[in-house]
């Protein structure tokens, strides 16, 4: 990552945004000062669980965490696409996706037990869930996607903000990246679109395959053979 100290303090303050916000740049900065909080407090619980999980099972379910703050070039098409107004108040009403935190596992039971663990905490509030691992997208996308809420404390009020949060295994993580940089190239021919659509998803249908293929023998390892069905 880039060596940069505003960004690396204040992630929320870029030109970028004072040209899309101009005569609300405060108050827009203050709302996404709040998503900032949110990711870190998200960060943290998951930080946190892979300690404790790696005392208890001697290694670590959480290979990486990624935050990101929805830039506000995006945050402005999306309000666009949807036909709301860009306003402060209509961005932290209609959208759940500007606070965004990435969970790479190792394993895609990992997965489950992550998610499950963080729903249980009295402080969470899961609005939604979506499961592309049971049900994938029909690009061949998977990832376990949740909607929470969580709490931060300011000085003056607790506010409970929405943060997306997107757990996936590193095999699922490698695919969507690349798929996502290739999906980018916008001078693919239409007459190949398809066919590299097919491909990508074959590929998907592999890295799918071969995270059942790794679990399995880590279960081999561990002794716990899996149930068969
Ligand atoms: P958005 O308006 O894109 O946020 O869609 P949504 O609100 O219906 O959310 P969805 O559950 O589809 O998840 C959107 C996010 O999941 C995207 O921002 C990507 O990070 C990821 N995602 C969804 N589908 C794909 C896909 O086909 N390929 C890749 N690489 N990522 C995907
Ligand atoms: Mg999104």
């Amino acid at each position: 990552m880039q060596e940069n100290k505003e960004v690396t303090f204040a992630p929320w303050l870029n030109m970028e945004m004072i040209e899309e916000f101009k005569d609300h740049a405060k108050d827009y900065a203050r709302l996404m000062s709040y998503y900032t909080a949110a990711m870190m407090e998200i960060e943290t619980k998951f930080k946190v669980l892979n300690i404790e999980l790696n005392r208890g099972y001697d290694r670590n379910p959480i290979e990486n965490i990624k935050t990101r703050l929805k830039s506000p070039r995006s945050i402005v098409e999306k309000m666009q696409r949807i036909g709301k107004p860009a306003t402060v108040e209509s961005i932290e009403k209609e959208l759940s996706d500007v606070a965004g935190v990435r969970v790479i596992c190792s394993f895609v039971d990992d997965i489950y037990k992550l998610a499950d663990m963080l729903a249980l905490q009295d402080d969470i509030c899961v609005l939604r869930v979506k499961d592309y691992i049971k049900n994938p997208k029909p690009s061949g996308y998977r990832s376990l996607h949740m909607i929470v809420e969580v709490p931060i404390f300011l000085s003056k009020e607790k506010r409970y903000m929405r943060v997306e949060v997107q757990l996936r295994t590193i095999a699922m993580d490698f695919w969507a990246s690349l798929e996502h940089k290739l999906r980018y190239k916008k001078d693919i021919p239409q007459d190949q679109a398809e066919q590299i659509a097919e491909q990508l998803q074959s590929c998907a249908q592999t890295v799918s395959e071969t995270d059942q293929k790794m679990l399995s023998i880590r279960r081999q390892i561990e002794g716990h053979y899996p149930k068969a069905h």
